[in-house]
């Protein structure tokens, strides 16, 4: 199958996004990268290995990215996934047999896209750190980038603020560098519709019912769980990261359409904000202004298929 590398900062939902491509018959798992983010590098790392791990695929490297942002220091971090990440289960699964990789994720990377003949998708499902510097320093490897699909941005609200989605908040310079300044085919997952796509406590049940994968995903839910309640009133989790990772493998199971895109670097409310120019094409041509990079953004898809496919795919 294609071949795929998932960038990661688990997180919860980065759990079951991981299990999905980790399990996945239709492609090629050949690495994964951690960045700060839902917590410390440190943290996101040891996760990422822990559950590779645990889902038997101790054959896939694990590199090591950012610990903090390009330029600006974050003020706040996202405790919604608990102190370790995994709702304070992590150390409930066992140390990762691997080694961790001595080279850093931007060097893994590096080797990994040019040891393969075919492109290869990357899904970037934390900030988007390690994806600014890989591009920077190393330009000519865009060409060895089929696709970027990425969980960031928000259209409407945000979560980490009122504008700003997390992803493209914690790092919201390389956001604007991966997403504007480079000319990288990219798929932009947002949370407008990742949020749509949420999971009930039965469908939960179902995942965990007479599969040890499921069982450990679902016992790893309980912080990120009560966010949901809490905040939400929703008995229930939301997947963002897996259903960028479903798009990755089976591409076009999202719906998509091409905006001019930018990012709000400004320290100002908008800060990590997406921005998206959705005045039609012809309005623009109009007005005689320039189209600007764009990018395939997804905005739909059939909810119930994407849930079949993701319990489907983690139950294997
Ligand atoms: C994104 O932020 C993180 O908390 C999640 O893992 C996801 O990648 C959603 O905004
Ligand atoms: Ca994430």
């Amino acid at each position: 199958g294609r071949k795929l590398i998932i960038d990661t900062d688990p997180g919860v939902d980065d759990a079951f996004a991981l299990a999905l491509a980790a399990r996945s018959t239709e492609v090629d798992l050949v690495g994964v990268t951690t960045v700060f983010g839902n917590v410390p590098l440190e943290a996101t790392t040891e996760n990422a290995r822990r559950l590779l791990n645990r889902f038997g695929r101790a054959d896939v490297p694990v590199a090591a990215g950012a610990e903090r942002p390009l330029v600006h220091a974050q003020s706040r971090s996202s405790s919604v996934h608990g102190a370790d990440g995994l709702s304070g289960r992590s150390a409930s699964l066992a140390a990762a047999e691997r080694e961790l990789e001595t080279a850093d994720a931007v060097s893994m990377l590096v080797s990994l896209l040019e040891r393969t003949d075919e492109p290869v998708t990357i899904a970037p499902i934390g900030p988007l750190t390690n994806i600014a510097l890989l591009l920077a320093a190393h330009p000519r490897i865009r060409d060895r980038i089929e696709r970027l699909v990425i969980m960031g941005g928000a259209i409407g609200r945000g979560n980490i603020t009122a504008a700003a989605e997390f992803n493209v908040w914690a790092d919201p310079e390389a956001a604007r560098r991966v997403l504007v300044e480079e000319r990288v085919p990219v798929t932009l997952v947002p949370m407008d519709l990742t949020r749509r796509c949420a999971v009930s406590t039965d469908w939960l049940a179902e995942l965990a019912e007479g599969n040890a994968i499921g069982e450990v995903l679902v016992s790893l839910t309980g912080d990120y769980l009560d966010h949901y309640r809490k905040e939400l009133g929703y008995d229930g989790i939301v997947l963002h990261d897996a259903v960028a990772v479903a798009e990755a493998i089976r591409p076009g199971i999202l719906e998509t359409e091409r905006f001019p895109v930018d990012v709000d670097c400004s320290f100002g409310p908008y800060r990590g904000a997406t921005l998206l120019d959705q005045r039609r094409w012809t309005h623009r041509e109009a007005n005689g202004e320039p189209d600007g990079p764009s990018i395939e953004v997804a905005v739909d898809t059939d909810l119930d298929g994407l849930r079949k496919f993701v319990l489907d795919g983690i139950r294997g």
